[in-house]
């Protein structure tokens, strides 16, 4: 039996637009053991989306493989894709991506009615600290607030791996910090893998381990034997 969740294999990725070729991926392999905490740095442009993109099935390499659970991506069909994305796999993105017209319950209620093995709507909310903002709309809440939200709607499909694009990346500094570290402790208590993503070098102490990207490669691993606990990351 192996822990592991993802594997990808020899991603490499390629954009053609017109005469111009750009390469985002260049062989990239990387495993992830489940409950993992990765940190993903790398400077904007070195393909970090790309590969959160690839690995959470909304996006396809030009080679290479992952491996989700020992299935192949590439061998699903479009339903079977569909329900990957939906049931596996919680997006966190910079910019929240709420909807503005439902309140933060409805926003996470929608989210969990399309999977099965949700969790309790209640008890996520509470946990990310929002018991009292239930009601408000997107737009009467804090950018952290806003975030809490998109965290909650993402955990309570209660799915295999959290992937988080630049989740601090519209916060200030103390907010970025308390998300960091709610990140942490969703990932302790529910065992829930985590990849973030982050231009912001200081994020890799805080994981498992880090990876570090330039030009479309990895060009650094590392494990932390004592990951820092987010509250002590400075920037
Ligand atoms: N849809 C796309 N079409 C063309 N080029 C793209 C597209 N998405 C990303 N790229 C290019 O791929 C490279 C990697 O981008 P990206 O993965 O977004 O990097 P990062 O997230 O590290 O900033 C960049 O050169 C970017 O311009
Ligand atoms: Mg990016």
């Amino acid at each position: 039996m192996s822990d592991e969740i993802i594997r990808a294999e020899n991603l490499s990725k390629e954009y053609v637009q017109g005469d111009v070729r750009v390469g985002a991926l260049q062989d990239v392999s990387l495993e992830v053991r489940t409950g993992e905490f990765i940190v993903i740095v790398g400077p904007s442009g070195s393909g970090k989306s790309t590969l959160l993109n690839i690995l959470g099935g909304m996006d396809v390499p030009t080679s290479g493989r992952v491996i989700y659970a020992g299935r192949d991506l590439a061998e699903l069909n479009e339903s079977e894709l569909t329900e990957y994305r939906r049931s596996e796999i919680g997006f966190v993105f910079q910019l929240y991506n709420l909807m503005s017209a439902l309140t933060a319950r409805e926003n996470v209620q929608l989210a969990t009615e399309l999977v099965s093995g949700a969790l309790d709507l209640d008890e996520v909310m509470e946990k990310v600290g929002l018991t009292d903002r239930m009601e408000h709309f997107p737009s009467q809440m804090s950018g952290g607030e806003q975030q809490r939200v998109a965290i909650a709607r993402a955990l309570a499909k209660n799915p295999g791996v959290l992937l988080c694009d630049e989740p601090t990346g519209a916060l200030d500094y103390e907010t970025g910090i308390r998300i960091l570290a709610l990140l942490r402790e969703l990932n302790c208590d529910y065992g829930t893998t985590v990849i973030i993503i982050t231009h912001n070098l200081a994020v890799a102490d805080m994981g498992d381990r880090m990876l570090r990207m330039r030009s479309g490669q990895i060009v650094e691993q590392r494990e932390n034997e004592e990951p820092l606990p987010a509250e002590r990351i400075v920037w």
